[in-house]
Protein backbone atom coordinates (compact mmCIF):
# COMPACT_ATOMS: atom_id res chain seq x y z
CA UNK A 1 0.00 0.00 0.00
CA UNK A 2 1.40 3.93 -0.78
CA UNK A 3 1.56 5.89 1.71
CA UNK A 4 -0.21 8.82 2.44
CA UNK A 5 1.14 12.11 0.93
CA UNK A 6 1.05 15.31 2.56
CA UNK A 7 3.48 16.06 4.51
CA UNK A 8 5.67 19.15 4.71
CA UNK A 9 9.26 17.37 4.08
CA UNK A 10 10.13 15.21 1.60
CA UNK A 11 12.13 13.06 3.72
CA UNK A 12 13.35 12.49 7.37
CA UNK A 13 16.23 13.29 8.70
CA UNK A 14 17.46 9.50 9.10
CA UNK A 15 16.97 8.65 5.46
CA UNK A 16 19.11 10.32 2.79
CA UNK A 17 22.21 8.61 1.73
CA UNK A 18 24.66 8.86 -1.70
CA UNK A 19 22.07 7.87 -3.86
CA UNK A 20 19.98 11.18 -3.04
CA UNK A 21 22.77 12.63 -4.37
CA UNK A 22 21.08 15.59 -6.61
CA UNK A 23 17.78 15.64 -6.06
CA UNK A 24 15.79 18.89 -4.30
CA UNK A 25 14.81 17.30 -0.79
CA UNK A 26 13.03 19.48 1.97
CA UNK A 27 13.73 18.20 5.62
CA UNK A 28 11.84 19.80 9.42
CA UNK A 29 13.09 19.16 12.47
CA UNK A 30 15.37 20.44 15.24
CA UNK A 31 18.33 22.14 15.55
CA UNK A 32 20.60 19.62 17.21
CA UNK A 33 24.04 21.42 16.27
CA UNK A 34 24.80 24.43 15.11
CA UNK A 35 28.84 25.77 13.42
CA UNK A 36 30.26 28.84 12.30
CA UNK A 37 33.80 28.00 10.63
CA UNK A 38 33.89 31.84 10.03
CA UNK A 39 32.75 31.27 5.67
CA UNK A 40 31.71 28.48 6.26
CA UNK A 41 28.36 27.32 8.48
CA UNK A 42 26.74 23.98 9.15
CA UNK A 43 23.44 23.23 11.07
CA UNK A 44 22.92 19.32 11.78
CA UNK A 45 18.76 18.86 11.84
CA UNK A 46 17.23 15.66 13.74
CA UNK A 47 13.96 14.34 13.98
CA UNK A 48 13.11 11.52 15.22
CA UNK A 49 14.70 8.88 12.56
CA UNK A 50 18.23 10.44 12.69
CA UNK A 51 20.15 13.40 11.70
CA UNK A 52 21.53 14.95 8.30
CA UNK A 53 24.00 18.07 8.20
CA UNK A 54 23.05 21.14 6.25
CA UNK A 55 25.40 23.02 4.34
CA UNK A 56 24.89 26.74 3.29
CA UNK A 57 27.49 27.35 0.80
CA UNK A 58 25.35 27.78 -1.80
CA UNK A 59 22.15 29.39 0.24
CA UNK A 60 21.03 33.02 -1.15
CA UNK A 61 19.00 33.95 1.15
CA UNK A 62 20.33 36.16 4.21
CA UNK A 63 22.80 34.09 6.49
CA UNK A 64 21.29 36.29 9.47
CA UNK A 65 18.65 33.77 9.62
CA UNK A 66 21.28 31.53 10.91
CA UNK A 67 21.40 33.47 14.49
CA UNK A 68 17.01 32.20 14.74
CA UNK A 69 18.07 28.84 14.54
CA UNK A 70 18.80 28.55 18.25
CA UNK A 71 19.42 24.85 19.49
CA UNK A 72 15.98 23.39 19.58
CA UNK A 73 14.44 25.41 17.13
CA UNK A 74 12.44 23.52 14.45
CA UNK A 75 13.24 24.65 11.36
CA UNK A 76 12.50 23.85 7.46
CA UNK A 77 15.57 23.19 4.74
CA UNK A 78 15.12 22.82 0.94
CA UNK A 79 17.89 22.07 -0.48
CA UNK A 80 19.96 19.88 -2.90
CA UNK A 81 21.67 16.62 -1.99
CA UNK A 82 25.60 16.26 -1.96
CA UNK A 83 28.16 14.11 -1.25
CA UNK A 84 30.23 15.61 1.26
CA UNK A 85 34.04 16.54 0.83
CA UNK A 86 36.38 12.89 1.42
CA UNK A 87 37.69 14.81 4.66
CA UNK A 88 34.14 15.26 6.49
CA UNK A 89 32.55 11.91 5.66
CA UNK A 90 31.34 10.23 8.58
CA UNK A 91 30.94 6.74 8.34
CA UNK A 92 29.02 6.06 11.45
CA UNK A 93 26.76 8.85 10.57
CA UNK A 94 23.62 7.04 9.43
CA UNK A 95 23.70 10.02 6.56
CA UNK A 96 26.86 10.77 7.12
CA UNK A 97 28.16 10.51 3.73
CA UNK A 98 26.32 13.40 2.42
CA UNK A 99 24.78 16.89 3.51
CA UNK A 100 21.86 19.34 1.84
CA UNK A 101 22.85 22.10 0.45
CA UNK A 102 20.33 24.68 1.62
CA UNK A 103 18.75 26.90 -0.51
CA UNK A 104 15.25 27.87 1.07
CA UNK A 105 15.50 28.24 5.45
CA UNK A 106 12.30 28.71 7.27
CA UNK A 107 12.46 28.76 10.97
CA UNK A 108 8.99 27.31 12.16
CA UNK A 109 9.24 27.69 15.52
CA UNK A 110 11.89 29.40 17.96
CA UNK A 111 13.41 28.09 20.60
CA UNK A 112 14.07 29.44 23.83
CA UNK A 113 17.43 28.19 24.51
CA UNK A 114 18.13 30.46 27.47
CA UNK A 115 15.20 29.25 29.30
CA UNK A 116 14.78 25.52 28.16
CA UNK A 117 15.22 23.37 31.42
CA UNK A 118 17.50 21.07 29.65
CA UNK A 119 18.95 20.34 26.21
CA UNK A 120 17.40 16.87 25.48
CA UNK A 121 20.14 14.61 23.26
CA UNK A 122 24.04 13.93 24.56
CA UNK A 123 24.67 13.73 28.14
CA UNK A 124 21.32 15.30 29.29
CA UNK A 125 21.83 17.35 32.53
CA UNK A 126 18.70 17.01 34.63
CA UNK A 127 17.27 15.52 37.75
CA UNK A 128 14.31 12.78 36.92
CA UNK A 129 12.05 15.21 38.88
CA UNK A 130 13.15 17.87 35.79
CA UNK A 131 13.11 14.99 33.23
CA UNK A 132 9.32 14.12 34.48
CA UNK A 133 8.45 18.21 34.67
CA UNK A 134 9.50 18.55 31.23
CA UNK A 135 8.37 15.02 29.99
CA UNK A 136 8.29 15.92 26.45
CA UNK A 137 11.33 17.13 26.44
CA UNK A 138 12.38 14.20 27.28
CA UNK A 139 10.49 12.29 24.60
CA UNK A 140 12.28 14.09 22.02
CA UNK A 141 15.26 11.34 23.08
CA UNK A 142 15.83 8.19 21.40
CA UNK A 143 16.05 6.70 24.50
CA UNK A 144 12.31 7.42 25.17
CA UNK A 145 11.55 7.33 21.32
CA UNK A 146 13.12 3.55 20.99
CA UNK A 147 10.94 2.63 24.21
CA UNK A 148 7.66 4.44 22.90
CA UNK A 149 8.09 2.60 19.48
CA UNK A 150 8.85 -0.86 21.68
CA UNK A 151 5.71 -0.49 23.31
CA UNK A 152 3.49 0.11 20.26
CA UNK A 153 5.10 -2.74 18.57
CA UNK A 154 4.26 -5.43 21.64
CA UNK A 155 0.83 -3.87 21.34
CA UNK A 156 0.30 -4.66 17.89
CA UNK A 157 1.89 -8.34 18.44
CA UNK A 158 -0.39 -9.25 21.11
CA UNK A 159 -3.43 -8.11 19.86
CA UNK A 160 -2.29 -10.03 16.47
CA UNK A 161 -1.58 -12.96 18.44
CA UNK A 162 -4.89 -12.77 20.21
CA UNK A 163 -7.30 -11.67 17.46
CA UNK A 164 -5.70 -14.91 15.39
CA UNK A 165 -6.95 -16.99 18.45
CA UNK A 166 -10.13 -16.17 17.80
CA UNK A 167 -10.27 -13.20 20.95
CA UNK A 168 -12.31 -10.16 20.66
CA UNK A 169 -11.06 -7.00 21.92
CA UNK A 170 -14.27 -5.29 23.97
CA UNK A 171 -13.61 -2.10 25.45
CA UNK A 172 -15.55 -1.90 28.85
CA UNK A 173 -15.98 1.28 31.07
CA UNK A 174 -13.64 3.73 33.28
CA UNK A 175 -16.60 5.37 34.66
CA UNK A 176 -17.99 2.18 37.45
CA UNK A 177 -18.59 0.55 40.32
CA UNK A 178 -15.91 -0.42 42.67
CA UNK A 179 -13.96 -3.48 41.29
CA UNK A 180 -11.95 -4.70 44.73
CA UNK A 181 -8.42 -5.91 43.89
CA UNK A 182 -6.97 -5.18 47.05
CA UNK A 183 -6.23 -1.63 46.56
CA UNK A 184 -8.66 1.65 47.29
CA UNK A 185 -10.36 3.09 44.47
CA UNK A 186 -10.18 6.44 42.80
CA UNK A 187 -13.73 8.03 42.99
CA UNK A 188 -15.57 10.64 40.52
CA UNK A 189 -18.21 12.85 42.44
CA UNK A 190 -21.57 13.28 39.80
CA UNK A 191 -22.77 16.12 38.98
CA UNK A 192 -26.04 14.36 37.78
CA UNK A 193 -26.98 12.25 40.70
CA UNK A 194 -25.86 14.42 44.05
CA UNK A 195 -23.19 12.47 46.97
CA UNK A 196 -23.09 9.95 44.26
CA UNK A 197 -19.45 8.64 42.80
CA UNK A 198 -18.36 6.36 40.37
CA UNK A 199 -15.32 4.28 40.71
CA UNK A 200 -12.42 3.84 38.56
CA UNK A 201 -11.70 -0.03 37.92
CA UNK A 202 -9.22 -1.35 39.39
CA UNK A 203 -9.30 -3.99 37.01
CA UNK A 204 -12.64 -4.87 34.45
CA UNK A 205 -12.86 -8.47 36.10
CA UNK A 206 -16.97 -8.17 36.83
CA UNK A 207 -17.11 -6.56 33.45
CA UNK A 208 -15.15 -9.78 31.64
CA UNK A 209 -17.25 -12.13 33.63
CA UNK A 210 -20.37 -10.40 32.48
CA UNK A 211 -18.84 -10.76 28.98
CA UNK A 212 -18.75 -14.51 29.43
CA UNK A 213 -22.01 -14.98 30.71
CA UNK A 214 -23.04 -12.62 28.00
CA UNK A 215 -21.90 -15.36 24.86
CA UNK A 216 -18.61 -13.53 24.03
CA UNK A 217 -16.58 -16.64 24.55
CA UNK A 218 -12.98 -15.34 24.06
CA UNK A 219 -12.31 -11.74 25.02
CA UNK A 220 -9.36 -9.62 25.56
CA UNK A 221 -8.67 -5.75 25.94
CA UNK A 222 -5.61 -3.15 26.59
CA UNK A 223 -6.95 -1.12 28.97
CA UNK A 224 -6.17 1.19 32.06
CA UNK A 225 -6.21 0.15 35.47
CA UNK A 226 -6.56 2.47 38.59
CA UNK A 227 -5.73 1.69 42.00
CA UNK A 228 -4.75 3.73 44.92
CA UNK A 229 -2.10 2.23 46.37
CA UNK A 230 1.44 2.39 47.91
CA UNK A 231 3.48 2.89 45.17
CA UNK A 232 6.65 1.35 44.03
CA UNK A 233 9.64 0.73 41.53
CA UNK A 234 7.34 -1.31 39.26
CA UNK A 235 3.98 -0.29 40.28
CA UNK A 236 1.72 3.04 38.96
CA UNK A 237 -1.48 4.03 39.78
CA UNK A 238 -2.80 3.85 36.48
CA UNK A 239 -1.59 1.34 34.65
CA UNK A 240 -2.24 -1.07 31.61
CA UNK A 241 -3.32 -4.36 31.59
CA UNK A 242 -3.86 -7.16 28.59
CA UNK A 243 -7.15 -8.09 30.02
CA UNK A 244 -8.33 -12.18 28.90
CA UNK A 245 -10.74 -13.99 29.84
CA UNK A 246 -12.56 -16.90 28.20
CA UNK A 247 -15.51 -19.65 28.62
CA UNK A 248 -15.15 -22.85 29.20
CA UNK A 249 -11.26 -23.09 29.57
CA UNK A 250 -9.22 -25.42 31.51
CA UNK A 251 -6.29 -24.52 33.25
CA UNK A 252 -3.92 -25.78 30.89
CA UNK A 253 -5.66 -23.86 27.89
CA UNK A 254 -4.85 -20.57 29.60
CA UNK A 255 -1.27 -21.80 30.43
CA UNK A 256 -1.05 -22.67 26.53
CA UNK A 257 -2.48 -19.33 25.87
CA UNK A 258 0.23 -16.86 28.14
CA UNK A 259 3.37 -19.12 26.67
CA UNK A 260 2.19 -18.85 23.09
CA UNK A 261 2.19 -15.23 24.02
CA UNK A 262 5.04 -14.88 25.57
CA UNK A 263 7.30 -17.23 23.46
CA UNK A 264 5.92 -14.56 20.51
CA UNK A 265 7.01 -11.45 22.98
CA UNK A 266 10.17 -13.02 23.84
CA UNK A 267 11.76 -14.38 20.70
CA UNK A 268 11.65 -17.98 22.72
CA UNK A 269 12.08 -21.32 20.95
CA UNK A 270 9.31 -23.46 19.47
CA UNK A 271 9.79 -25.98 22.40
CA UNK A 272 9.17 -22.96 25.23
CA UNK A 273 7.60 -23.87 28.61
CA UNK A 274 6.98 -22.21 31.14
CA UNK A 275 8.27 -24.19 34.81
CA UNK A 276 4.85 -24.97 37.75
CA UNK A 277 5.73 -24.35 41.24
CA UNK A 278 2.89 -24.46 43.92
CA UNK A 279 2.58 -21.16 46.23
CA UNK A 280 3.99 -23.67 49.21
CA UNK A 281 7.10 -24.03 47.28
CA UNK A 282 8.14 -20.56 45.72
CA UNK A 283 7.45 -19.50 49.60
CA UNK A 284 9.47 -22.26 51.14
CA UNK A 285 12.45 -21.96 48.54
CA UNK A 286 12.47 -18.58 48.61
CA UNK A 287 10.64 -16.71 50.55
CA UNK A 288 8.91 -14.91 47.80
CA UNK A 289 5.56 -15.63 45.31
CA UNK A 290 7.65 -14.27 42.56
CA UNK A 291 10.66 -15.75 42.90
CA UNK A 292 13.79 -15.01 40.68
CA UNK A 293 14.86 -17.89 39.36
CA UNK A 294 18.01 -16.35 37.63
CA UNK A 295 20.32 -17.40 40.55
CA UNK A 296 20.29 -19.93 43.62
CA UNK A 297 20.88 -19.38 47.35
CA UNK A 298 17.70 -21.59 47.87
CA UNK A 299 16.36 -20.96 51.59
CA UNK A 300 15.55 -23.87 53.85
CA UNK A 301 13.38 -24.58 56.54
CA UNK A 302 15.58 -25.58 59.61
CA UNK A 303 13.31 -25.49 62.37
CA UNK A 304 14.05 -29.08 63.05
CA UNK A 305 17.74 -28.92 63.15
CA UNK A 306 17.10 -26.19 65.61
CA UNK A 307 14.80 -28.18 67.91
CA UNK A 308 16.04 -27.71 71.75
CA UNK A 309 19.18 -24.92 70.37
CA UNK A 310 20.86 -22.59 73.14
CA UNK A 311 20.43 -19.72 71.20
CA UNK A 312 17.84 -17.57 72.87
CA UNK A 313 16.64 -16.22 69.33
CA UNK A 314 15.87 -19.01 67.44
CA UNK A 315 14.20 -20.82 70.65
CA UNK A 316 11.86 -18.35 71.48
CA UNK A 317 10.61 -18.05 67.19
CA UNK A 318 10.48 -21.71 67.75
CA UNK A 319 8.25 -21.83 71.04
CA UNK A 320 5.80 -19.50 69.13
CA UNK A 321 5.18 -21.92 66.04
CA UNK A 322 7.46 -19.45 64.22
CA UNK A 323 10.13 -20.16 61.77
CA UNK A 324 14.28 -20.33 60.74
CA UNK A 325 15.40 -20.33 57.85
CA UNK A 326 18.77 -20.21 56.12
CA UNK A 327 20.75 -19.76 53.02
CA UNK A 328 24.35 -20.94 51.98
CA UNK A 329 26.42 -17.96 50.22
CA UNK A 330 29.79 -20.06 49.16
CA UNK A 331 33.21 -18.58 50.04
CA UNK A 332 33.43 -18.54 46.21
CA UNK A 333 30.76 -16.00 45.92
CA UNK A 334 31.49 -13.92 48.94
CA UNK A 335 33.92 -13.32 51.71
CA UNK A 336 31.82 -10.87 54.15
CA UNK A 337 33.71 -8.73 56.47
CA UNK A 338 32.83 -7.57 59.55
CA UNK A 339 31.13 -4.97 58.24
CA UNK A 340 28.84 -6.73 55.60
CA UNK A 341 27.77 -8.78 58.42
CA UNK A 342 26.88 -5.85 60.60
CA UNK A 343 24.50 -3.75 57.53
CA UNK A 344 22.75 -7.15 56.81
CA UNK A 345 20.35 -5.70 59.87
CA UNK A 346 19.76 -2.75 57.77
CA UNK A 347 18.47 -4.44 55.16
CA UNK A 348 16.05 -6.77 56.62
CA UNK A 349 15.18 -4.08 59.21
CA UNK A 350 12.30 -2.72 56.51
CA UNK A 351 10.16 -6.27 56.64
CA UNK A 352 10.20 -6.68 60.61
CA UNK A 353 13.44 -8.22 61.16
CA UNK A 354 15.62 -7.50 64.01
CA UNK A 355 18.53 -9.27 62.57
CA UNK A 356 20.23 -11.57 60.44
CA UNK A 357 22.03 -14.47 62.56
CA UNK A 358 25.23 -15.50 60.87
CA UNK A 359 28.13 -17.98 61.05
CA UNK A 360 31.60 -18.41 59.12
CA UNK A 361 33.13 -21.69 57.72
CA UNK A 362 36.81 -21.32 56.79
CA UNK A 363 38.68 -24.36 56.29
CA UNK A 364 36.19 -26.10 58.31
CA UNK A 365 36.55 -24.09 60.85
CA UNK A 366 33.21 -22.09 61.97
CA UNK A 367 33.78 -17.97 63.45
CA UNK A 368 31.91 -15.52 63.70
CA UNK A 369 27.79 -14.63 65.08
CA UNK A 370 26.27 -17.15 66.44
CA UNK A 371 29.21 -19.80 65.64
CA UNK A 372 29.12 -20.95 69.50
CA UNK A 373 25.25 -22.57 68.88
CA UNK A 374 26.82 -24.21 66.35
CA UNK A 375 27.22 -27.93 67.15
CA UNK A 376 29.56 -30.54 64.72
CA UNK A 377 26.21 -32.13 64.81
CA UNK A 378 23.95 -29.22 63.89
CA UNK A 379 27.06 -28.05 61.21
CA UNK A 380 26.45 -31.80 59.67
CA UNK A 381 22.96 -31.58 59.18
CA UNK A 382 23.26 -28.07 57.69
CA UNK A 383 25.72 -29.45 55.52
CA UNK A 384 23.51 -31.77 54.04
CA UNK A 385 20.95 -29.19 53.06
CA UNK A 386 23.38 -27.69 50.41
CA UNK A 387 25.19 -29.77 47.74
CA UNK A 388 27.96 -26.43 47.39
CA UNK A 389 28.00 -26.10 51.09
CA UNK A 390 31.29 -26.20 52.87
CA UNK A 391 33.60 -22.87 53.44
CA UNK A 392 31.51 -19.77 53.23
CA UNK A 393 28.91 -18.06 55.25
CA UNK A 394 25.48 -20.09 56.37
CA UNK A 395 22.54 -16.35 57.02
CA UNK A 396 19.48 -16.99 59.23
CA UNK A 397 16.42 -15.24 59.72
CA UNK A 398 13.80 -16.48 62.72
CA UNK A 399 10.36 -14.90 63.70
CA UNK A 400 7.23 -16.15 65.46
CA UNK A 401 5.75 -14.70 62.61
CA UNK A 402 6.24 -16.84 59.02
CA UNK A 403 5.54 -13.90 56.88
CA UNK A 404 8.21 -12.05 58.63
CA UNK A 405 11.00 -14.74 57.89
CA UNK A 406 9.76 -15.67 54.59
CA UNK A 407 9.71 -11.31 53.58
CA UNK A 408 13.31 -11.11 55.39
CA UNK A 409 15.13 -14.14 53.85
CA UNK A 410 13.34 -12.69 50.29
CA UNK A 411 14.66 -9.16 50.88
CA UNK A 412 18.47 -10.34 51.77
CA UNK A 413 18.45 -12.95 49.09
CA UNK A 414 17.56 -10.68 46.28
CA UNK A 415 19.86 -8.21 48.37
CA UNK A 416 22.93 -10.46 47.31
CA UNK A 417 21.88 -11.80 44.42
CA UNK A 418 22.75 -8.03 42.91
CA UNK A 419 25.67 -6.86 45.10
CA UNK A 420 27.21 -10.45 44.58
CA UNK A 421 26.65 -9.96 40.95
CA UNK A 422 25.14 -13.86 40.47
CA UNK A 423 22.51 -13.15 38.47
CA UNK A 424 22.59 -14.71 34.89
CA UNK A 425 21.46 -13.07 31.90
CA UNK A 426 18.29 -13.80 30.43
CA UNK A 427 14.65 -14.35 31.55
CA UNK A 428 13.38 -17.18 34.03
CA UNK A 429 9.98 -17.27 33.85
CA UNK A 430 7.73 -19.09 36.68
CA UNK A 431 4.00 -20.21 36.82
CA UNK A 432 3.12 -20.35 40.25
CA UNK A 433 0.21 -21.90 41.15
CA UNK A 434 -2.03 -23.68 44.19
CA UNK A 435 -2.40 -19.92 45.97
CA UNK A 436 -4.35 -20.04 49.33
CA UNK A 437 -7.57 -18.63 48.71
CA UNK A 438 -7.70 -16.05 51.56
CA UNK A 439 -5.46 -14.34 53.35
CA UNK A 440 -5.41 -13.13 56.95
CA UNK A 441 -4.91 -9.47 57.98
CA UNK A 442 -6.21 -7.46 61.06
CA UNK A 443 -8.55 -10.05 62.64
CA UNK A 444 -10.34 -11.11 59.28
CA UNK A 445 -9.94 -12.70 56.11
CA UNK A 446 -8.75 -11.18 52.62
CA UNK A 447 -9.28 -12.61 49.68
CA UNK A 448 -5.53 -13.27 48.31
CA UNK A 449 -6.53 -12.37 44.69
CA UNK A 450 -9.76 -11.36 44.39
CA UNK A 451 -13.19 -12.17 45.31
CA UNK A 452 -14.15 -14.09 41.94
CA UNK A 453 -11.43 -16.79 42.06
CA UNK A 454 -12.74 -20.26 42.24
CA UNK A 455 -12.38 -22.65 45.61
CA UNK A 456 -10.56 -25.74 44.65
CA UNK A 457 -13.23 -28.64 44.21
CA UNK A 458 -11.66 -30.65 47.46
CA UNK A 459 -12.00 -27.56 49.15
CA UNK A 460 -15.59 -26.54 48.48
CA UNK A 461 -16.93 -28.05 51.56
CA UNK A 462 -14.32 -26.41 54.31
CA UNK A 463 -15.26 -23.21 52.55
CA UNK A 464 -18.79 -23.32 52.79
CA UNK A 465 -18.28 -24.76 56.20
CA UNK A 466 -15.23 -23.12 57.82
CA UNK A 467 -15.41 -20.82 60.67
CA UNK A 468 -14.87 -17.03 59.45
CA UNK A 469 -13.31 -16.25 62.62
CA UNK A 470 -11.03 -18.70 63.15
CA UNK A 471 -7.17 -17.53 61.55
CA UNK A 472 -5.89 -21.11 61.59
CA UNK A 473 -9.27 -22.93 61.30
CA UNK A 474 -10.27 -24.95 58.08
CA UNK A 475 -10.45 -22.02 55.77
CA UNK A 476 -7.05 -20.71 56.06
CA UNK A 477 -5.97 -24.10 53.82
CA UNK A 478 -8.31 -23.77 51.33
CA UNK A 479 -6.61 -23.40 47.90
CA UNK A 480 -7.64 -21.71 44.75
CA UNK A 481 -7.52 -21.96 41.31
CA UNK A 482 -5.31 -19.27 40.55
CA UNK A 483 -1.74 -18.66 39.16
CA UNK A 484 0.53 -16.11 38.89
CA UNK A 485 3.33 -15.35 35.97
CA UNK A 486 6.46 -14.50 37.36
CA UNK A 487 9.51 -13.47 35.48
CA UNK A 488 12.92 -12.31 36.75
CA UNK A 489 11.25 -11.74 39.86
CA UNK A 490 8.58 -10.01 38.53
CA UNK A 491 4.92 -10.70 38.77
CA UNK A 492 3.90 -10.24 35.56
CA UNK A 493 0.61 -11.81 35.13
CA UNK A 494 -2.08 -13.35 37.53
CA UNK A 495 -5.14 -14.91 36.79
CA UNK A 496 -7.89 -17.66 38.00
CA UNK A 497 -10.25 -19.94 37.46
CA UNK A 498 -13.30 -18.05 38.46
CA UNK A 499 -16.74 -18.67 40.76
CA UNK A 500 -20.11 -19.73 38.41
CA UNK A 501 -22.09 -20.85 41.25
CA UNK A 502 -23.70 -18.20 43.11
CA UNK A 503 -23.89 -19.44 46.12
CA UNK A 504 -20.15 -20.13 46.66
CA UNK A 505 -20.38 -16.28 45.48
CA UNK A 506 -22.77 -15.79 48.02
CA UNK A 507 -20.26 -17.37 50.88
CA UNK A 508 -16.97 -15.82 49.18
CA UNK A 509 -18.86 -12.00 50.40
CA UNK A 510 -19.76 -13.48 53.54
CA UNK A 511 -16.07 -15.09 54.49
CA UNK A 512 -14.73 -11.13 53.48
CA UNK A 513 -17.12 -10.15 56.61
CA UNK A 514 -19.75 -8.07 54.23
CA UNK A 515 -22.97 -8.17 54.87
CA UNK A 516 -25.96 -8.69 53.39
CA UNK A 517 -26.91 -5.15 52.42
CA UNK A 518 -22.86 -4.11 51.05
CA UNK A 519 -23.19 -7.35 48.61
CA UNK A 520 -26.68 -6.24 47.48
CA UNK A 521 -25.33 -2.53 47.13
CA UNK A 522 -22.16 -3.42 45.53
CA UNK A 523 -22.51 -6.50 43.78
CA UNK A 524 -26.23 -7.30 43.59
CA UNK A 525 -26.63 -6.95 39.61
CA UNK A 526 -22.95 -9.64 39.49
CA UNK A 527 -24.64 -12.10 42.17
CA UNK A 528 -28.29 -12.02 40.24
CA UNK A 529 -26.48 -12.70 37.18
CA UNK A 530 -25.05 -15.82 38.22
CA UNK A 531 -28.62 -17.41 37.67
CA UNK A 532 -28.94 -16.52 34.68
CA UNK A 533 -26.51 -19.72 33.14
CA UNK A 534 -23.26 -19.29 33.55
CA UNK A 535 -20.45 -21.01 31.14
CA UNK A 536 -17.43 -21.99 33.41
CA UNK A 537 -15.05 -19.13 32.63
CA UNK A 538 -11.71 -17.75 33.69
CA UNK A 539 -8.43 -16.02 32.61
CA UNK A 540 -5.38 -13.65 33.33
CA UNK A 541 -4.46 -10.35 32.99
CA UNK A 542 -0.92 -9.50 32.24
CA UNK A 543 0.40 -6.44 33.74
CA UNK A 544 1.60 -4.67 30.51
CA UNK A 545 4.38 -1.77 31.98
CA UNK A 546 5.95 -4.92 33.71
CA UNK A 547 6.36 -6.76 30.75
CA UNK A 548 7.40 -3.99 28.97
CA UNK A 549 9.70 -3.31 31.65
CA UNK A 550 11.13 -6.91 31.27
CA UNK A 551 11.35 -6.15 27.02
CA UNK A 552 13.04 -3.16 27.59
CA UNK A 553 15.60 -3.81 30.01
CA UNK A 554 14.63 -0.90 32.45
CA UNK A 555 14.00 -1.56 36.16
CA UNK A 556 11.55 1.77 36.46
CA UNK A 557 8.23 1.35 35.63
CA UNK A 558 8.33 5.17 34.65
CA UNK A 559 10.61 4.45 31.39
CA UNK A 560 8.27 2.77 29.74
CA UNK A 561 5.01 5.30 30.31
CA UNK A 562 4.89 8.29 28.00
CA UNK A 563 3.50 10.45 31.03
CA UNK A 564 4.08 8.10 34.20
CA UNK A 565 3.53 9.64 37.66
CA UNK A 566 5.64 9.82 40.92
CA UNK A 567 5.55 7.81 43.58
CA UNK A 568 3.27 10.21 45.12
CA UNK A 569 0.67 9.33 42.80
CA UNK A 570 1.58 13.22 41.20
CA UNK A 571 1.79 14.43 37.11
CA UNK A 572 4.97 16.88 37.57
CA UNK A 573 4.63 18.34 34.46
CA UNK A 574 0.49 19.16 34.38
CA UNK A 575 1.01 19.81 38.38
CA UNK A 576 -2.11 16.61 38.87
CA UNK A 577 -3.63 16.55 40.86
CA UNK A 578 -5.09 19.97 41.52
CA UNK A 579 -7.41 21.93 43.68
CA UNK A 580 -10.80 22.06 42.28
CA UNK A 581 -12.15 25.15 41.48
CA UNK A 582 -15.36 26.50 44.21
CA UNK A 583 -17.63 26.08 40.66
CA UNK A 584 -16.82 22.81 40.16
CA UNK A 585 -17.12 21.92 44.30
CA UNK A 586 -20.36 23.33 43.70
CA UNK A 587 -21.48 21.79 40.78
CA UNK A 588 -20.79 18.30 42.40
CA UNK A 589 -22.46 18.67 45.10
CA UNK A 590 -19.00 18.95 47.49
CA UNK A 591 -18.39 19.79 50.73
CA UNK A 592 -14.87 20.71 51.00
CA UNK A 593 -12.79 20.99 53.70
CA UNK A 594 -9.19 22.57 53.16
CA UNK A 595 -6.79 21.89 55.37
P1 LIG B 1 -3.85 -8.53 39.34
O1 LIG B 1 -4.32 -7.64 40.40
O2 LIG B 1 -2.90 -9.63 39.73
O3 LIG B 1 -5.06 -9.29 38.66
O4 LIG B 1 -3.22 -7.67 38.19
C1 LIG B 1 -2.69 -8.28 37.02
C2 LIG B 1 -1.30 -7.77 36.74
O5 LIG B 1 -1.29 -6.35 36.64
C3 LIG B 1 -0.03 -5.85 37.07
N1 LIG B 1 -0.25 -4.81 38.10
C4 LIG B 1 0.33 -3.60 38.08
N2 LIG B 1 1.22 -3.05 37.25
C5 LIG B 1 1.61 -1.79 37.49
N3 LIG B 1 1.18 -1.03 38.51
C6 LIG B 1 0.28 -1.53 39.38
N4 LIG B 1 -0.16 -0.77 40.38
C7 LIG B 1 -0.18 -2.88 39.20
N5 LIG B 1 -1.04 -3.69 39.85
C8 LIG B 1 -1.07 -4.85 39.17
C9 LIG B 1 0.75 -7.02 37.61
C10 LIG B 1 -0.32 -8.05 37.87
O6 LIG B 1 0.18 -9.36 37.75
N6 LIG B 1 -8.47 -8.95 37.44
C11 LIG B 1 -7.27 -9.68 37.80
C12 LIG B 1 -6.78 -10.56 36.69
C13 LIG B 1 -7.58 -11.82 36.52
O7 LIG B 1 -7.90 -12.46 37.53
O8 LIG B 1 -7.82 -12.20 35.37
C14 LIG B 1 -6.18 -8.68 38.17
O9 LIG B 1 -6.28 -7.50 37.94
O10 LIG B 1 1.65 -7.46 36.63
Amino acid sequence: MSKVEGLMRSHTCGELNESHVGQTVVLCGWVNKYRNLGSLHFIDIRDKYGVTQLGFADFKGDLALLKKCSLESVIYAKGVVAKRPAEAQNAKMQTGMVEVQVEELRVLSQCDVDRIPFLPHGAIEATDDLKLKYRYLDIRTNKLQNLLKLRSDTMQKVRSILVGEGFIEVETPILYKSTPEGARDYVVPSRVHPNHVYALPQSPQTLKQLLMIGNTDKYFQICKCFRDEDLRADRQPEFTQIDIEVSFPTQEYIKNLVEKVLRNLFNMPESFSVPVMSYAQAMRDYGSDKPDLRFGLKQYIVNDIFAGTDFAVFANALKENGLVKTFFVPAANANFSRKDTDSFVEVVKPHGGKGVAFFKVDKGERSGGIAKFITDDIHAKLNALFSESGDGTWLFFADADHDVVHNCADTMRRHLGHKLDLIEEGFKFLWVNDFPLLEWSDDRFFAKHHPFTMVKEEHVDAFINGDVTQKNGPLKDVAANAYDIVCNGYEIGGGSLRIFDQKVQKRMFEVLGMSDEEVKNQFGFFIEALNYGVPPHGGLAFGFDRLMMLLAGTENIRDVIAFPKTTSASDLMSSAPSVPSAAQLKELHFEWSKK
